[in-house]
Parts: structure tokens; sequence; C-alpha cells
């Protein structure tokens, strides 16, 4: 596992690649445009019926198409603009891959945090969930993050995206680059007592969603093969943004050893208290 963000060359090329087959996005939109763009997209979709659909499996919706394609392809753009940074974690047994935190998304990719900050994305997803959804708190490295798969192997283990929140801990996946057989495998109704469980496979390409309650979804992403790439977004809405002090450590050194490092986990820590 490394602590620090090393440029990759192999995986620099392979994302220039990736985003030199698609036209180069114009100016950033404004938050109102992000939020105009996905009111629009989103009356489109059949709501009720997916509010039914992620009902019947306990909390869990796939949806292929889902993003406007030029969203879509802002962020296979940020990928590019973000791979230097990408952190390297490898937990024997468990995980292999990269991350970027939020941290370094808002440095390098802000249209990201506008897109999970976009109030007709929380209003549409509050209707599927009936619950009222809030952002992560700031110092959260979770809160969104793109997640890179570019090494053989790559891969994540069977884990539930666990609340260490007071309340509920939603994840939302999106589609940026998939040039991999890497599936997201699951198992629906795990902790839903009475149904048996069902196992599901999903391989979510650009622009796809995927969104379902952390602590409810029995979930793993299958080793990426030899000259593969993938890249996923994850966006993280909370019930409850408080954290007791306790979960706050486990959730902080999970996040630092599996995901973004020690030095992206603890940076605000450090800052206030002036060693940043
Ligand atoms: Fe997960």
């Amino acid at each position: 596992m490394s602590d620090t963000a090393t440029p990759d060359n192999t995986l620099t090329q392979a994302a220039q690649e990736a985003h030199g087959a698609h036209t180069t996005p114009s100016a950033r939109p404004s938050k109102r445009d992000i939020d105009s763009t996905l009111s629009a997209r989103l009356a489109a979709l059949p709501t009720p019926k997916l509010r039914d659909e992620y009902g019947q499996q306990s909390s869990f919706l796939y949806i292929e198409d889902f993003l406007p394609r030029d969203f879509t392809e802002r962020l296979i753009a940020a990928v590019h603009d973000v791979t230097p940074a990408v952190n390297r974690n490898y937990l024997p047994g468990h995980k292999a891959g990269g991350s970027v935190s939020r941290h370094t998304l808002d440095k390098l990719a802000p249209f990201i945090a506008d897109l999970y900050r976009s109030e007709a994305l929380i209003k549409w997803l509050e209707a599927l969930t009936g619950d009222r959804l809030q952002l992560s708190p700031e110092d959260d490295p979770h809160a969104y993050a793109l997640y890179f798969y570019t090494r053989p192997g790559d891969h994540i283990g069977w884990h539930y995206d666990t609340s260490y929140y007071e309340g509920r801990r939603y994840t939302l996946l999106l589609g940026v680059i998939d040039d991999s057989s890497c599936a997201l495998e699951y198992e629906l109704h795990t902790k839903t007592p009475g149904v048996p469980d069902e196992p599901g496979s999903v391989r979510y390409p650009p622009g796809a969603f995927v969104f379902f309650d952390g602590d409810k979804l029995r979930h793993r992403v299958t080793p990426l093969g030899e000259n593969e790439m993938r890249v996923s977004l994850t966006f993280e809405y909370v019930t409850n943004p408080n954290m007791r002090p306790f979960q706050r450590f486990i959730s902080n050194m999970k996040d630092s050893i599996a995901y973004f490092g020690f030095r992206q986990v603890f940076r605000r820590n450090r800052g206030k208290n002036g060693q940043a």
C-alpha cells in the first residue's frame, strides 16, 4: 500500500487514449446548468416504476443509460486530469486498485464536486429512497471519489459499504471508463429477513447508474484482466452526518489504508492543528 500518489505512466497513457476517443468538453457548466440538464434527464425517467424496483431489490437499483452524454464526457476528461494524483492501495486477499479522494477532485476536477451537490440529483434520490439525504461532511474523503482499476488483478472482495455515520449511508456509482471484463457482483436481500439471497451482476458502462444502501448490499468487483482499464465514480450521501469518535477513527483508518492514504484522510485534522 502507498501513502503517496505517484504518476503511473501506463495509466496516464490509457487515460489519454480513453479521453482522446472523445471530443474535449466545452467550458465548465455552471451549477445552474448542471441542475437544469439533470432535471430534464431525471424528468424523463419512469420514477414510480424505478422506485418500486428499488424497493423490491432491497434498496438497490441499476440504470444503464443515466447520465447525459456531455456529463459522461466531462467525467472521462476528469480522469485524464487527475491521473497523476491516483493513490494506489493493496490489501492482500481483499483489494487492489487506485483511488482519488474528494480533496483532490476539489482541486483538479471541480465539475465532479458540482455534480455531487446537484439539488436535482439529490431530490430525485430522495424520491427514490423516501429518505431526506444530506451531503457527507467536508472532511470525509469518500464523499465523492474516483476508483481506478488499471493493473491486472485490480479488484475488491466481498463487502458492504458500512455506514459509520449515525444514519444510513447510500452509495451512488457512475460508470466512467469501462474497457474491462470486470463485473460488479452483488447479493440482494442479505439483510432482509424471510427473503432468500438473490445474486446478481452488472458491468456498468460509461454513464450508467448503480445505487444502493451501503449496509444492505453485499458486493464485490471481479479482477481486472490484462490490458484492461476501468474507472468508476462514487458519491456518498447520508441521512445523518454525525459520527461518534470511535466510528470516526475506524472509518479514517479504513479510508487511509484501503483507499486514499493517510495524507488525504488526515489532512483536515492536520490543518486544524496548524500542521498541514
Ligand atoms: Fe463498495
